[in-house]
């Protein structure tokens, strides 16, 4: 679906298994995620019923965190897309991203998060996206600032100290 010059980001398919249960126990994925274990899965079957979710989740909505993988390898590098979240009792739009340990510090996380923010903006027809991060993920505030968002406030999320950002069309 979203093409870069590294990356292809495409919706879930059922044959992604193998790439669930590898993000849902490595190390780097699995940082700041909150509650802590959210993506883990101990079979193919709890993998296949994830992927289902987000599947059905991506035909109603048109959105959703997607497989991002390396065009030159196929390798699966991690997940980037958007969801619906509640800010302040309005339904607004956040931008995630994680990566596979192996895969950061290749500019990857900002390659994707660059391709997915235009294409919300400019393609999927929403007029704001929102990003935030725990006051202590530096690696992921420094995405959105490369991402060209910017900062609005710190704010509580899951009884957690953030820091919300906003890119504009
Ligand atoms: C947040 C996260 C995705 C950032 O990954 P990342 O690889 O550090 O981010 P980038 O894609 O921006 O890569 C930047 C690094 O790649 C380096 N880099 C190497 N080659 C590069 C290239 N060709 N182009 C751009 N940067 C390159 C940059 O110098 C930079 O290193 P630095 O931060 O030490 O200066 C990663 O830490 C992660 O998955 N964390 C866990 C999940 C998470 O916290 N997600 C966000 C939740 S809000």
């Amino acid at each position: 679906m979203i093409d870069t010059a590294r990356l292809a980001i495409r919706p879930w398919r059922l044959d992604d298994v193998a790439h669930w249960k590898a993000m849902s126990t490595d190390v780097g994925y699995n940082c700041f995620s909150s509650p802590p274990g959210i993506y883990l899965v101990r079979d193919d079957a709890e993998a296949a019923e994830r992927i289902a979710t987000r599947m059905k989740a991506f035909t109603d909505a048109k959105i959703g965190k997607m497989p991002v993988f390396e065009k030159a390898s196929g390798a699966f590098v991690g997940t980037c897309g958007a969801d619906f979240f509640d800010l302040s009792g309005g339904r607004e739009i956040e931008i995630g991203y994680r990566l596979m340990l192996e895969h950061w510090g290749k500019g990857y996380a900002t390659e994707a998060a660059q391709a997915m923010t235009r294409y919300l903006l400019d393609d999927a027809g929403f007029a704001k996206v929102h990003g935030f991060v725990h006051r202590h993920n530096r690696q992921s505030e420094k995405v959105l600032h490369k991402t060209g968002f910017v900062f609005v406030k710190d704010f509580l999320w899951a009884g957690l100290p953030h820091r919300l950002y906003l890119a504009e069309h």
